[in-house]
Parts: structure tokens; sequence; C-alpha cells
């Protein structure tokens, strides 16, 4: 059934643990995703970003539409999240397209122009009754961006400041930046397990890690066990899918009918879903 992020984030942080959240660009990866909670027995956030609503010509309508319907007819409680928004319009759309969360991404601001943009967002967003989330701190390698240096200084986000800007904008949620970066496809980043400790200590609101992709399973499991609260994965569908495409089509090179190839493939992602899932069992 359809449900919403912030009913989904309270039960995490009852639990002590994370809600994960997954990247929706095709139908398929709607379903793959509502296949994999299944699986898994969880719970779990169909999130599209602005990038994703460009892929779809700029219109959010026809794919929060499918992925709305495939969550109210789901057996996992699915949530509708509108992830990585730049676009204010883009913002205001969310609540009437059926959105109970929205990330609004001002990281690219300075800290100065980020809180307020931001505060003016969660004010805005709170009297529709949506759940906020904001970025402090660079997670490095969204579309366009060159891949940062995690370990260099200003990539980590700082404790104090974190606390002063969930004050500040009244956000539900934070995305912290702790080592990890968007689009890896190999399951290589270390974590700041120490910062993510002193992070959770320091901030009142649910801490969320962005580019879980690149993170490995066991990295994964300690910032849990840590304080985070919602787990962002996204390439590692897309590695899935791309993956089990290249192979049929590889072994079936005269094939033409996508059904063929998107079978396996929205399969592959259902496994991955399913996977990472399991990982937040405690
Ligand atoms: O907001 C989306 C996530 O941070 C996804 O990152 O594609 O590196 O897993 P990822
Ligand atoms: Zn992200």
């Amino acid at each position: 059934p359809l449900t919403t992020t912030g009913e989904l984030i309270a039960e995490a942080r009852q639990k002590r643990t994370a809600v994960a959240a997954f990247n929706v660009i095709t139908l398929e990866h709607a379903e793959a995703i509502a296949a994999g909670a299944e699986r898994a027995g969880a719970p779990a956030i169909l999130q599209i970003s602005e990038n994703a609503v460009k892929f779809h010509g700029g219109s959010l309508t026809a794919v929060a539409a499918a992925a709305r319907a495939v969550a109210e007819t789901s057996r996992a409680p699915l949530s509708l999240h509108l992830d990585h928004v730049v676009s204010a319009d883009l913002f205001r759309r969310a609540h009437a397209e059926g959105f109970s969360s929205v990330m609004f991404d001002a990281s690219k601001l300075t800290y100065g122009e980020n809180v307020k943009a931001t505060a003016q967002a969660v004010r805005w967003g709170h009297e529709r009754g949506l759940w906020v989330e904001a970025e402090l701190g660079k997670v490095g390698g969204k579309e366009g961006e060159p891949p940062l240096d995690a370990h260099a200084p200003g990539v980590r986000t700082d404790p104090a400041e974190a606390r002063a800007y969930v004050e500040s904008t009244g956000v539900d949620a934070l995305a912290v930046a702790v080592g990890s970066s968007h689009a890896m496809t190999e399951r290589t980043a270390a974590l700041d397990h120490e910062l993510i400790t002193r992070l959770a200590t320091a901030v009142p609101v649910p801490l969320v890690l962005h580019g879980s992709s690149g993170v490995p399973d066991k990295e994964i499991r300690a910032a849990v066990r840590a304080g985070m609260r919602k787990i962002n994965v996204g390439t590692a569908l897309n590695t899935a899918f791309t993956g089990a495409v290249r192979a049929f089509l590889e072994a079936h090179p005269s094939a033409v009918d996508p059904r063929k190839y998107l079978v396996p493939a929205r399969e592959a992602m259902a496994g991955t879903v399913a996977h990472f899932l399991r990982q937040l069992e405690g």
C-alpha cells in the first residue's frame, strides 16, 4: 500500500534501523522496487529525482502516476519521494502530484543562501504536510559534476554547523557528507563512522546517506548502527538493469521484443533491492 515517508522514517527511528529509498527512472524500476520490498518483507521509498523528471520530458505527472499506482497495489508499504530538487517550481508541484516528501537540494549554494532557500521551502512544504529533507556538505558525483575527493576538506559535514542548519531551516531530515559519493559502480566507499556518530548526537532529525550504491554492505550496516535513518540507492539498480540487458543482447543478438530483456533487467533490480533491504534488518 501507499504510505508516507514521514511514517516510514518515524517507525525506523523507533526501531533504530533505516528505510531504503530507491531511485525510479522507468516503470520497471518501480515494479522491481515493489517486488524486492515484498521479497524482503520490508517497506521502501520510491524516489524520483529532478534528473529523472527531465528524462521524462520535464513532466512529473506520468512517472509519478506510475510510481503511485505501483505503490498502491504493492503488498509492501511504499512511499513517494521527490529527490534532489533544485527547481523551486518542481518543489511546489510535489504535493499536488501525490508525494509525501521532497529533498530540496540547495547544497550548491553558499551556507547563507542554502539556509535561506531551504527555510523558505520548508515553511511552504510544512503548510501542506510535506516531509522535507535537505543537504549540508557536498556528496559529490551528481550529474555534470566532477567526482570529488571524499577526503578533501569541506566535503565532510561539520556537526556544529549541521545542528545550526537544522535549527535555522526546520528540515525534517538531513543528508550529510560522510565519505560516500554519487554514481559509484563499485562498492568501495569508506565511511567516516565516528563522524556519523557525532552528527547523530548533534542533529535532532534523522540523517540520510546519499550515494549508497558505492558503500559496501558492512559499511551500510555500521552506518545504520551509528544513526543513519534513510539510505539512498540509485546507481546499483542501473548497474543491475544494464548488466542484465547487456548479457541478454549479447546472447540473443537478433532479439527485438523489449520484454525479452526487460524481464531479466527487472528481476536483476528486484534482487538488488531485496539485497540492500536485508542489510537493514538489524
Ligand atoms: O539521491 C539519490 C542517491 O543518493 C543515489 O546515489 O546513485 O550513488 O546510489 P547512488
Ligand atoms: Zn543523492
